[in-house]
């Protein structure tokens, strides 16, 4: 146990969803909702999401294009959270949307998504899909390899608009795994040695398939500006005289705050920087299309948990164990992120006490916070793990047999599950006997 004292700060802080608050009972709220009732009402653990927080978020990168361009579009990444209430909220707020598989393409398609409005992604998309996508109207596909380029040209017996994503070769500050810029990358035609280029000339001279742009995506939680200029610089490059880029899709990757310490740009600077760089290098200027994922909705949600035991270890730790763990949060395992908690119910109190979160999990692994302090945490207490919104749910697995949490949505005080909490029997329910 430490004497360190922390005073939390939910209102002020950027990686709570905005209007957050500790409220008259001394416990955390989130959209207007008492997270001690939600947990109590739904379960845990829950991912809880204020929605207004996404609609805000979505309106920011709106109205950061509007300020600055007429001919853009900003696409939902909805691999940061593939659940049908946030692709239905993006829709109706007048967001595209972009899909990396059949799945994310059914779903988007069964939330109301115009096809015109869906780009699909992929290094390996399947001819089903490339099927499945045509089949149903899909605005524009990206085309990622020399043979996609062949399979969906003779599939199509009619023209089929494309983009080429291409690897610009920039590699931007942010864990390995997510950098997807460079040369070495499995994504896309690099510009070094000259895929990019052939891809052009392929996709040009084949008999379906329009070029009408590019696209690049060069990593994600990066907290930069300088690179996405870089690649923007160097797409360029690739324009000529004989063919005109119309859309350049910019890609996502904004980074999010995780905890207190991060300081990433602003939305609005960061919707700057992308579309000051496309206006100085292109000309004409293309409509900008944008992917955010992780800034959309990774700080609108948290997941809330229940503390079930408490190991004290003397001299050397305080173990909390929450009925979660890797199976609903990857991240910390997967990239080493750093998270803060606070115990929901004691949200108006010091946060005086050193503790390190655990998973329910069979690994030693299965750790969500080394070292988080916290408001003397008991069995029996609700923890929150903010900025959990995106790559969260996305990445949630049945680990140890573990059902998959309940998604939340809260707004003015209202809370109602979206997705619900998983149970036993789904865990069998695709059994063939
Ligand atoms: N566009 C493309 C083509 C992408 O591959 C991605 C993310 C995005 C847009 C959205 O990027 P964002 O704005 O969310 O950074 N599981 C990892 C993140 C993987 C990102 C994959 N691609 C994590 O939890 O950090």
């Amino acid at each position: 146990m430490s004497t360190t004292s922390e005073r939390t700060t939910v209102e002020a802080s950027p990686v709570y969803p905005a209007g957050s608050r500790v409220n008259e009972r001394g416990h955390l709220e989130i959209g207007g909702c008492d997270v001690v009732d939600v947990a109590a009402e739904f379960g845990t653990p829950a991912y809880i999401y204020a929605e207004d927080d996404i609609r805000a978020r979505a309106s920011a990168y709106l109205e950061a294009f509007r300020s600055r361009t007429d001919d853009f579009e900003v696409l939902y990444a909805s691999k940061a959270a593939p659940i049908t209430g946030i692709y239905r909220l993006c829709a109706e707020a007048g967001l595209s949307v972009d899909v990396a598989s059949g799945g994310e393409l059914y779903m988007a398609l069964r939330a109301g998504f115009d096809p015109e409005q869906i780009y699909l992604h992929g290094n390996n998309k399947t001819e089903t899909e490339l099927r499945y996508a045509t089949d149903s109207g899909v605005g524009h596909v990206i085309v990622d390899s020399f043979g996609e380029i062949e399979r969906l040209d003779s599939m199509l017996d009619r023209q089929q608009d494309v983009l080429i994503r291409v690897t610009p070769g920039i590699l931007p500050t942010t864990h390995s795994y997510v950098q997807t810029g460079g040369l070495d990358s499995k994504f896309g035609f690099g510009l070094e040695d000259g895929l990019a280029e052939r891809a052009i000339a392929e996709v040009r001279a084949s008999h379906n398939l329009r070029l009408v742009g590019l696209h690049a995506h060069i990593g994600s939680q990066i907290f930069e500006l300088e690179p996405y200029v870089s690649a923007i610089e160097a797409l360029a490059g690739l324009t000529g005289p004989d063919w005109e880029c119309r859309i350049l899709n910019v890609g996502g990757g904004l980074g999010i705050a995780y905890t207190s310490a991060d300081e990433p740009p602003s939305i609005d600077d960061y919707v700057d920087v992308k579309i000051r760089g496309v206006k100085r290098v292109f000309d004409p200027v293309p409509r900008v299309l944008i992917e955010p994922g992780r800034s959309l909705v990774g700080n609108a949600g948290v997941t809330a948990y229940e503390i079930g035991t408490v190991k004290e270890i003397p001299n050397v730790r305080t173990y909390l164990s929450v009925n979660g763990g890797m199976s609903d949060n990857l991240r910390p395992m997967l990239y080493g992120s750093r998270y803060e908690a606070i115990v929901a119910n004691r949200a108006g109190e010091v946060s005086d006490t050193l503790a390190t979160v655990a998973g329910m999990h069979c690994e030693s692994g299965d750790i969500l916070i080394t070292d988080a302090m916290l408001a003397a945490p008991a069995v029996g207490d609700i923890l929150v793990t903010p900025a959990t919104g995106a790559y969260g749910y996305s990445m949630a697995n049945n680990y140890n047999g573990v059902p998959r949490p309940a998604v939340v949505f809260c707004r003015d005080g209202d809370a109602r599950v979206v997705v619900r909490r998983e149970t036993w029997d789904d865990l069998v329910a695709r059994d063939v006997e």
